[in-house]
């Protein structure tokens, strides 16, 4: 952080856009992967639907973040792009056991994560003039706080929450 105030250099910002960029397009694969078993597993047509579309976003996202860092001349990270195709994977099969409440939980967790990931990242794209990038960061970043806000509304008055907001520090204001 000192760095940042120090020195916002155009190789500073360039070197954390395209970092955010690089961890950003394999946590997309994580969540799509996640999101396509969460669906699946999903009883109510709703809720398939609604989580199915979701999905969508994701893998959207995942394709315009690889244009970027083309753009950018470079190159997603292979091992963490591996690592998160195995959490994904995971999550995707323990979807079908976990029952209905802790999918949603985690998934609008992770979706505040994203909010504030792409939120850094289009602060950066202007700080080097990038505006196109800038654009197309905020609505993916718009993008996931409707997704942040369906997981939000599903679990925010369940029995479970205010246990799970002390432990995980997610939840509605009390
Ligand atoms: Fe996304
Ligand atoms: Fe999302």
């Amino acid at each position: 952080m000192a760095d940042f105030v120090n020195s916002p250099t155009p190789e500073y910002h360039r070197k954390q856009l395209v970092h955010i960029l690089q961890m950003a397009y394999s946590g997309e694969l994580a969540a799509a992967l996640a999101y396509a078993g969460h669906w699946r597993a999903a009883w109510k047509r709703s809720e398939r639907q609604d989580i199915h579309r979701i999905e969508l976003d994701e893998w959207h996202h995942r394709a315009s973040l690889l244009k970027m860092l083309h753009e950018l001349e470079a190159k997603p990270v292979a091992w963490r792009d591996l690592m998160m195709r195995s959490v994904g994977s995971i999550i995707f099969l323990a979807c079908f056991f976990s029952g209905w409440y802790m999918p949603m939980y985690f998934a609008g967790r992770l979706e505040k994560a994203n909010i504030h990931e792409y939120e850094e990242a289009a602060f950066h794209a202007r700080s080097l003039g990038l505006s196109q990038y800038e654009e197309i960061i905020k609505v993916f970043a718009q993008k996931e706080i409707e997704h942040e806000q369906y997981f939000f509304n599903m679990i925010a008055n369940h029995w479970l929450t205010p246990l799970m907001k002390s432990v995980f520090h997610y939840g509605p204001e009390s």
